[in-house]
C-alpha cells in the first residue's frame, strides 16, 4: 500500500471512530439536564438568562432545557417521579424548599448533600437562615434557593382602576364592595384559571392567611389550629362569597392565561404569586403605571413564602456539571440575571436593589420586614400527599360550596397524611 493509500486509510478510520468516542464519554460529560416547569412568560426567560452565564463560565456545555409544562409542577412533579425513581435522573431539578425537597426527596435517600459546596461558596453567610432551615435535613444542605416568590398579591388593572376612582382592596370586606362596583359596570371582578386545580387552591390559601393571621395559619401546620374549627369555617365562608365574582369559564384557564386577562382588560384583578409579575414583564407591562399590586386582602405584614431550589440528584448522570449548575444558581450574578425576569427577589440577601423594578423592590421591603409563612401550595409546608389532597379538595369546594364537608374533608387528609391525629 502506497504512503498516500494507508493515510487516506487512517483518516477514514479516525472519522470513523471520532463520533463514536464524541457520543460515548467525552460527549456525556459535556452535558447538562436541569429539569423545571418553567415555560411560561417570565419563567422561560429567567431560566435561559442563567442558562447564559452557565455556558459564559462553562463554555463548550450542551444545556438539556427539560422542562414539562403546567404551573406550579402539575404533570413535571409526576415525570420527575418517574425518572427518580426509575433510577434516571436529570443532573439537577427545581424543587420547593420546604416538605417538597425534605419529605419527598431527601429522607427518602434520593439526594446527595451540598453542604461543602454550601460552605465553599459562601452560602451560609448570604442566605437568610429561614431559607438554609428548609432546605437542610440533619445538619445537611440538599439544594441551593435560587429566588424568594411572594404568594400573596393582588394584582391589578391600573387602567380600569383610575377609570372607575377605585383604590386597592386592603380586606375582603373592601374587595367584595370593589368586586361589585365593577361587576355593576359589567368588568369582570377576578380573573381566575383553575385547569390544574392548584390555582383555586392559591386563592384559598391566601384567604386562609387573611381569615386566621399568621399564627393562626401556622398552626394549621403545627397541628394547633384545627381543620374542623371556626377559623377555616369563616375563611371557607369568605371564599364562597369571592367566588361569585370571579369568570366563569375559569375551569378552562390557567394562571397565565388569567393574567393575560389583566393584560387584555378583559378583568380587573387577580390573586396569584409574583411570577405573575415575571409574566407581565415579559408582555411589556410595567408596575404603576400598567398594573398596580398589593398584598392579597386581609394579609399586608404577612410574606407567604414560594422558593425555588435546586439540588444534586445521587446518580446525577453529569454530576461535575451539576455541582457548576448549582454554583450558578447560588451566585449573586445568576441570581440578579435570573430574578428581575423572573419576578421573584434573590434568595441571597446581597443583590443589587436597582437591578430590580419597582414591583419586586417592594417585595424586597415586606420581605425584609413581615411575618414570614410557608406556601402549602407551593411545596413547603406541608408533604405532597396533604397537598395533592388539599387541591382535589379546595377544588370540590369551588364547584359545591359545602363548608362542612370540606372542613371534614380536610381534617380527613390531615389524618392520612399523617399531620393530624384522629
Ligand atoms: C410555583 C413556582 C414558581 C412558578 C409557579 C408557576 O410553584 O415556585 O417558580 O413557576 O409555580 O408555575
Amino acid at each position: 500500500m502506497s504512503w498516500k493509500a494507508r493515510a487516506s486509510l487512517l483518516l477514514t478510520l479516525a472519522l470513523l471512530v471520532a463520533p463514536g468516542l464524541a457520543g460515548t464519554q467525552a460527549g456525556a460529560a459535556r452535558q447538562l439536564e436541569i429539569f423545571s416547569w418553567w415555560t411560561a412568560g417570565g419563567e422561560a426567560d429567567g431560566l435561559n438568562a442563567m442558562f447564559e452565564i452557565y455556558k459564559k463560565k462553562f463554555p463548550g456545555v450542551e444545556i438539556i432545557n427539560a422542562t414539562v409544562a403546567g404551573g406550579a409542577g402539575t404533570n413535571a412533579k409526576a415525570v420527575l417521579k418517574t425518572r427518580m425513581q426509575g433510577g434516571k435522573p436529570p443532573d439537577s431539578f427545581q424543587v420547593h424548599g420546604g416538605a417538597e425537597l425534605v419529605d419527598t426527596w431527601v429522607k427518602t435517600g434520593f439526594m446527595e448533600p451540598i453542604t461543602s459546596i454550601a460552605q465553599s461558596e459562601g452560602w451560609r453567610n448570604i442566605l437568610p437562615k429561614d431559607l438554609i432551615e428548609i432546605v437542610s435535613f440533619q445538619g445537611e444542605m440538599y439544594s441551593v434557593p435560587v429566588n424568594v416568590h411572594r404568594g400573596n398579591v393582588l394584582w391589578y388593572n391600573k387602567k380600569i382602576f383610575d377609570d372607575n376612582k377605585l383604590k386597592a382592596p386592603t380586606t375582603w370586606e373592601e374587595f367584595l364592595k370593589v368586586a361589585e362596583t365593577l361587576k355593576a359596570k359589567g368588568i369582570a371582578p377576578l380573573a381566575l384559571g383553575d385547569k390544574n386545580k392548584w390555582e383555586a387552591a392559591h386563592l384559598f390559601e391566601d384567604i386562609l392567611v387573611a381569615t386566621l393571621g399568621p399564627e393562626g395559619y401556622r398552626g394549621l401546620w403545627s397541628g394547633k389550629t384545627s381543620w374542623t374549627g371556626s377559623g377555616v369555617k369563616r375563611a371557607l365562608e369568605n371564599y364562597a362569597k369571592i367566588l361569585p365574582f370571579v369568570n366563569s369559564d375559569h375551569a378552562a384557564g390557567t394562571w397565565d392565561s388569567a393574567a393575560q386577562m389583566l393584560i387584555d382588560g378583559k378583568a380587573a384583578m387577580s390573586i396569584m404569586g409574583d411570577w405573575a409579575a415575571g409574566y407581565f414583564t415579559s408582555k411589556g407591562w410595567k408596575p404603576n403605571v400598567d398594573y398596580g399590586f398589593a398584598p392579597a386582602p386581609g394579609t399586608a405584614g404577612t410574606f407567604v413564602v414560594v422558593t425555588d431550589t435546586f439540588g444534586l440528584p445521587k446518580k446525577a448522570p453529569h454530576r461535575e456539571q451539576a455541582l457548576n449548575w448549582l454554583r450558578v444558581a447560588g451566585s449573586k450574578e445568576g441570581q440578579e440575571a435570573f430574578n428581575p425576569l423572573k419576578g421573584s427577589i434573590c434568595a441571597r440577601t446581597d443583590c443589587d436593589r436597582a437591578k430590580f423594578d419597582a414591583y419586586l423592590q417592594s417585595s424586597m421591603a415586606d420581605f425584609a420586614k413581615n411575618k414570614l409563612v410557608p406556601s402549602e401550595v407551593h411545596g413547603s409546608a406541608a408533604p405532597e400527599d396533604f397537598a395533592t389532597q388539599f387541591n382535589d379538595i379546595v377544588n370540590l369546594f369551588v364547584t359545591r360550596r359545602n363548608v362542612a364537608g370540606t372542613q371534614k374533608a380536610l381534617q380527613a387528609a390531615c389524618v392520612s397524611a399523617k399531620m393530624c391525629k384522629k
